[in-house]
């Protein structure tokens, strides 16, 4: 496995494979890497087969934390994480420092940013101003770092993926995106690298983000009439109201392309929803 840290000798090698006509997938992500990252990898070499290169960024972006939010404290393992790279049979390993990402010299300054200007509304959007603009810019810097055939991207944050898929298509990126499923804690929780930050006591309770998808799922499936939101909405909430520790930010119900609010709820649309425990904030979402 090659480990590079600087986008020019990234791109360099990336266009090289690319002259050979190889199929290169790119897995982006923040590092502290767990068996969600680890799904996307094995994706992306099943996409591309052994004759093909697979890419993992590892980069903690700083431009899609909010001020108040945890770029500091972020979890980072790098030397874990090329462990499990190598294991993985990954290629290469793009570590970037933040200067070479986004330099900040007097006069040479970092100016250019994406702007998804629709699906970024909303749910996360909402509580998180700048998040998706900080995501879209970061994502495509590193397409064109990596030039990837191929990115694998995961339904654990079903909104990025929506938006990253957008861009592609407004852009005319030549590169197709694809979403894997969400990997699980036995109990239901979606395997995060915030998961760390929970104590104890608040991972027991940790699972009423799953509680409350399959309990909406089980409300809307095998019915012919579609379900209310509202009600709907009111009894999760007292759901998440009971579990000790959890606060809620939002639940969503929405249509999967659209990304719209819905409130006549049938088979295929979405629900995401945002928890708080002390100062970790978790998301997970779910078709119903
Ligand atoms: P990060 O949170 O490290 O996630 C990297 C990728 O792993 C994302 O596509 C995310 O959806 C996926 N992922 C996370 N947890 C998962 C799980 N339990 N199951 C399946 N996939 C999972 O998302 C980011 O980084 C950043 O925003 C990034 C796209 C790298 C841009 O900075």
């Amino acid at each position: 496995m090659k480990k590079l840290t600087h986008p020019r000798t990234m791109q360099r090698l990336a266009r090289s494979w690319q002259r050979e006509g190889l199929p290169v997938a790119l897995v982006p992500t923040m590092g502290a890497l767990h068996a969600g990252h680890a799904s996307l990898i094995k994706h992306a070499r099943r996409r591309v087969g052994e004759a093909g290169r697979v890419i993992v960024s590892l980069f903690v972006n700083p431009t899609q934390f909010g001020p108040q939010e945890d770029f500091q404290r972020y979890p980072r393992s790098e030397a874990a994480d090329l462990k499990l790279c190598r294991s993985l049979g990954v290629d290469a390993a793009f570590t970037p420092k933040i200067e070479s990402i986004y330099p900040s010299e007097a006069g040479r300054a970092f100016s250019t940013f994406v702007k998804e200007a629709s699906l970024s509304q909303g749910m996360e959007g909402d509580t998180r101003p700048l998040h998706f603009q900080g995501v879209a810019t970061v994502v495509m810097i590193l397409f064109q770092v990596t030039q990837p055939s191929l990115a694998v991207f995961g339904e654990k944050d079903f909104q990025q993926a929506a938006v990253i898929k957008r861009m592609v298509r407004d852009l005319w990126l030549p590169i197709e995106t694809i979403v894997s499923p969400t990997v699980r804690e036995p109990d239901g929780l979606a395997i995060s690298s915030r998961n760390a930050y929970l104590v104890p006591e608040e991972r027991r309770h940790a699972s009423i983000l799953w509680q409350c998808i399959e309990r909406a799922r089980a409300r809307v499936r095998g019915r012919i009439d579609p379900t209310p939101a509202a009600p709907l909405r009111q009894s999760l909430t007292r759901q998440i109201r009971n579990a000790p520790g959890a606060e809620l930010d939002y639940i969503q119900f929405f249509d999967p392309d659209t990304l719209r609010p819905q409130t006549q709820l049938r088979k295929n649309h979405r629900i995401a929803l945002a928890v708080r425990f002390g100062h970790t904030r978790l998301i997970d979402n779910g078709a119903l």
